[in-house]
């Protein structure tokens, strides 16, 4: 399965560090391999109007694998997709913020898996972590593939998690944490840069680089 994603990625011109549990990563480590990766973080940013465009299955799929490549505590997996193409789904949620994506992926935590398999401990709270890094990796995969894609936060904002909820039939477990816009840029805005030394301490609070 890595070489299809592999070559998916690279017929796309994208980087090539796609994994899964059965081979290893063939680029960790490669100097080339290491800048795309940066430069992919490093030029992401959030896109907001897209063209009509709609976004093949093919990608979908891409990201999907990258958001579930994600970490997660005591990889418990605790999440749930869903995949929006219908428009008149799409328009339900717009919210405040009506949206011109053809493609819409809720990421949400899904509660009945916060718990180990033998029952012994609960980690009711670590979903939000869990979601929101197969969040990033999503944002990061699309921007790799030549999509545009902004997070649009659910999640503790109970109103809108109530919202969301209602509009794609969520039971009670299933706890939509963002929902991310995609679709190919119909704008090129500058990636922000936002590093900060003032944010940095060394060894413990305030302390400064040797
Ligand atoms: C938790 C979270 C919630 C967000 N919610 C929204 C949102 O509701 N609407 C929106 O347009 N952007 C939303 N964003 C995108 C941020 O506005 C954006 O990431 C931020 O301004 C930095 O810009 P950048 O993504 O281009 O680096 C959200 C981002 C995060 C991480």
């Amino acid at each position: 399965m890595i070489l299809a994603i592999t070559s998916a990625l690279l017929s796309l011109g994208a980087c090539t560090t796609a994994v899964n549990n059965d081979e290893k990563n063939e680029t960790a480590g490669n100097a080339d391999g290491a800048n795309a990766v940066i430069e992919n973080i490093m030029t992401r940013t959030s896109i907001r109007q897209y063209k009509e465009q709609p976004v093949e299955q093919e990608k979908i799929d891409i990201m999907l694998k990258a958001a579930m490549a994600a970490p997660t505590a005591v990889n418990l997996q605790p999440w749930h997709f869903i995949v929006i193409t219908d428009k008149e789904t799409i328009g339900k949620l717009a919210g405040r913020q009506p949206t011109n994506a053809p493609l819409l992926i809720a990421l949400c935590g899904d509660t009945d898996k916060t718990v180990m398999p033998d029952g012994k401990m609960k980690l009711p709270d670590f979903w939000v972590q869990d979601v929101s890094a197969a969040t990033e990796n999503l944002l990061l995969a699309a921007h790799a593939l030549g999509l545009g894609a902004v997070w649009t936060g659910c999640y503790p904002a109970m109103e809108r998690v109530d919202e969301v909820s209602k509009v794609l039939n969520c039971p009670k477990n299933i706890v939509p944490l963002a929902v991310v816009r995609i679709g190919y840029p119909d704008e090129s805005p500058e990636p922000k840069n936002k590093f900060k030394e003032e944010n940095i301490s060394y060894n413990t609070f305030g302390g400064k680089k040797e």
